[in-house]
C-alpha cells in the first residue's frame, strides 16, 4: 500500500472484505421492525455501511430473535452482542437511579425528555453507565405509554385497583400501579400477547406502536389515553467493545448515530398520532381519554411513588425534573 492510502480512513474496497476483516457490530432488539426503534436500527445500519463503504456492518436483530427480552443485557455486556437499545426502565435494574425517567407524570412531552438527558443530570445519570461496562450513544424515543385491559374502562385511577398489569422490571413501576391498588406483574415484552391470551393478567400499559406492532390491542377491550410515563431507549454499546473500535470509527457511528437520533424522534410521533388514529377507526377498542383535571388528579395519587424514589435516592433526580424547574 503507498503511504498516502494508509491515511485513508476506511479501506477502499470493502465489498470484497471477510467478516473477520470488517468490524461487525450485531445489533439485538426485542421490537418488530415496523416500531420507531425497529425502523432506526436498521436505518443506523445503512447508513453506517454507505458511509463506511461496507467496512462497519451492523447486523441488527428484531423482535428478540438473538437475544429475548430479560437476556440481551447480559449478553451484552459478555461481549456475546455488542449493541442493544433497550428500554430506560430495564436499565434500572443495574443503575436504578435511572428509574426517575419511569416516575409518573414526570414529563409532559418528549421534548422535555431529551432537554433532562442531555443536561449536567441526565449526563451524570449516563456516567453512571460506565461502571457496568456500558456506553450509552444516545435517547431514542417510543413514546408515552397508555393503559389497555379486558376488565373495565379505566377512567379514574381507582379503576386500577385490583387489575393485574403487566410492567417491565421497575422498581418504580411496580410502586406505581401497588399505590393504586392495582398488582403489577413483571413480564418479558415477548410473552406479553401469551400471558393476556391466556388471562394471566388483566392488562398493561405500553406505547401505542409496541401495543400495535404486537397486536396486544386485538386482546384488550379498553384503552386510556393516559400519557402517564414516557418510555425510552438508550442504544447502548458494550463499553470494551467500544474502547476497542478505531476513533475514526467511533466518530463515525456518534455523528451518525446522532442524526438518525432526530429522524427517531420525528418517526415515533407520527407513528404514534398515526396508531392512535387507526385505532380510533377500527372499532375494535373503546379508548377513553383522560382530560387535563383527570391528568392532575392522576399526578397527585402517583405521589407516594415519588417519596419512595426519594427516600431511596435522595432529591436531586427529582428536583432537576422539568416540573419542578418551573415551580420554582
Ligand atoms: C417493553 O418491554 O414493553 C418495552 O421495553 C419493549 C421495547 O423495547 O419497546
Amino acid at each position: 500500500m503507498l503511504a498516502s492510502c494508509q491515511e485513508q480512513v476506511y479501506p477502499t474496497d470493502n465489498e470484497q472484505l471477510s467478516h473477520e476483516e470488517q468490524i461487525v457490530i450485531r445489533f439485538s432488539h426485542v421490537v418488530g421492525e415496523n416500531t420507531p426503534k425497529g425502523m432506526a436500527a436498521v436505518k443506523f445500519a445503512e447508513l453506517i455501511k454507505e458511509r463506511s463503504r461496507g467496512y462497519v456492518e451492523i447486523q441488527v436483530f428484531p423482535n428478540g430473535v438473538l437475544y429475548k427480552d430479560g437476556e440481551e443485557m447480559d449478553a451484552l455486556l459478555r461481549g456475546d452482542t455488542q449493541m442493544i437499545a433497550p428500554a430506560i426502565s430495564k436499565i434500572t435494574t443495574l443503575v436504578p437511579e435511572w428509574s426517575v425517567m419511569d416516575l409518573p407524570y414526570a414529563f409532559k412531552n418528549a421534548d422535555e425528555v431529551h432537554t433532562y438527558v442531555e443536561s449536567e443530570i441526565g449526563q451524570s445519570l449516563m456516567t453512571k453507565l460506565n461502571a457496568h461496562n456500558l456506553y450509552s450513544m444516545g435517547i431514542w424515543d417510543s413514546g408515552f405509554k397508555q393503559l389497555s385491559n379486558n376488565i373495565h374502562p379505566i377512567e379514574n385511577v381507582r379503576d386500577l385497583n385490583g387489575l393485574r398489569m403487566r410492567i417491565m422490571p421497575s422498581d418504580i413501576l411496580a410502586k406505581q400501579f401497588s399505590s393504586v391498588g392495582a398488582i403489577p406483574k413483571r413480564i418479558d415484552f415477548n410473552t406479553v400477547f401469551n400471558q393476556l391470551q391466556k388471562g394471566k393478567i388483566d392488562g398493561q400499559e405500553n406505547t401505542l406502536t409496541n401495543i400495535t406492532s404486537k397486536n396486544l390491542y386485538s386482546l384488550q377491550d379498553y384503552l386510556t389515553i393516559s400519557n402517564h410515563g414516557y418510555l425510552g431507549y438508550l442504544p447502548l454499546m458494550n463499553h470494551e467493545f467500544w474502547n476497542s473500535l478505531p476513533k475514526d470509527v467511533q466518530i463515525l457511528l456518534i455523528e451518525t448515530l446522532e442524526e438518525v437520533q432526530e429522524w427517531e424522534w420525528q418517526l415515533a410521533e407520527e407513528l404514534t398520532a398515526q396508531w392512535l388514529k387507526e385505532m380510533e377507526a377500527c372499532n375494535c377498542i373503546k379508548i377513553h381519554y383522560l382530560s387535563d383535571e383527570d391528568i392532575e388528579k392522576w399526578a397527585s395519587a402517583f405521589d407516594p411513588v415519588y417519596d419512595y424514589y426519594t427516600d431511596s435516592f435522595g432529591e436531586k433526580y427529582i428536583q432537576a425534573l422539568p416540573k419542578y424547574q418551573t415551580h420554582h
